[in-house]
């Protein structure tokens, strides 16, 4: 299969990489890491040792292929889309943090776009170095649910390429269960300057299983079956098994970056005033973070 990656950090290299023993693979991201990529070829350590050889290019547009995968931060998804959407693909999946990104995508590109997830651990240690500190899966479909050929096609594609990957029909469910896990712990641990790990004890425990209640609640408003408790598990089971991790937020934050907070917590609060519901514990995450990003100059007063 040909498939363009576009957006090479920690995932989409790794991805990227992973899919390049199987298939023809173009990763689209940033220098110096792609000018070595293209030189050298990209080299996969630690869960998994590969040495592989992608085509790699700054240059996003114009590219054909017949799936295209964004692992790009979400606030670039506007410009992802419009560079895809000067090229043609037969299908694009999101696999990206946050609320809306699919319709950000959808709406520029004139084929099938798919939603997933990726429990993958993944580090860029150098230009062409990435790291692979967890071996998860990857499960996709279609992002308002139901049964969806391509995404079987899809998920076929990635495990030729020994890539742990399943299709699914409840995507929504699986979405929102990623918000809420991501509303509780990034703003948190950005905020707290603390591994996940520490969101096992309060009080940051407690902050972080509001913002997951409130998340679940929303989700239900919108017609997602996400129980509390299903929430609250899940929130608990990932700061268990990635307690070590600094949240893509906390690294966000600690190099100076702009968050994904606008995707996540912002967005929780946005869809629970659509149906009239609070969500003050985002909300106030949401702002916290926001001031920190427009105090260093990272977005607009
Ligand atoms: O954004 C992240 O860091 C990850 O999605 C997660 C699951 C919170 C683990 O750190």
């Amino acid at each position: 299969m040909e498939i363009v990656v576009f957006g090479a950090g920690s995932l989409g290299s790794l991805l990227g990489g992973l899919l390049a023993r199987e298939h023809a693979v173009t990763l689209v991201g940033r220098d110096p890491h792609v000018a070595t990529v293209a030189e050298s070829g990209l080299r996969i350590s630690n869960r998994i040792d590969a040495a592989v050889e992608p085509a790699a290019t700054t240059d996003g547009t114009n590219l054909n292929a017949e799936l295209a995968v964004v692992t790009v931060k979400a606030y670039d998804t506007d410009q992802a889309a419009t560079a895809l959407a000067a090229g043609s693909f037969d299908a694009a999946l999101s696999l990206q943090n946050g609320l809306g990104n699919e319709a950000t995508l959808a709406n520029a590109l004139d084929c099938e776009v798919l939603a997933g997830t990726a429990t993958y651990g993944a580090r860029l240690i150098e230009p062409g170095h990435a790291e692979c500190t967890g071996v998860g899966e990857i499960v996709l479909g279609a992002p308002s649910g139901g049964a969806s050929p391509q995404a079987e096609r899809i998920a076929g594609a990635f495990r030729d390429a020994d890539v742990e990957t399943s299709a699914s029909g409840s995507m929504p469910h699986r979405l929102w269960e990623k918000v809420a896990v991501n509303a509780g712990i990034n703003p948190v641990t950005a905020l707290a300057r603390v591994p996940n790990g520490a969101l096992a004890a309060p009080p940051a425990r407690d902050i972080a299983r509001r913002a997951a209640k409130e998340t679940a609640r929303t989700a239900r408003a919108e017609g997602v079956d996400l129980s509390t408790d299903a929430a609250l598990a899940a929130l608990e089971r990932v700061v268990e098994t990635t307690a070590e991790n600094r949240s893509s937020m906390l690294q966000d934050v600690a190099a100076g970056r702009r968050t994904e907070i606008d995707a996540v917590s912002e967005a929780v609060v946005e869809r629970a005033e659509d149906h009239g519901i609070d969500a003050p514990t985002n909300e106030l995450l949401a702002g916290v973070v926001r001031s920190w990003e427009r105090e260093r100059g990272l977005r607009e007063p």
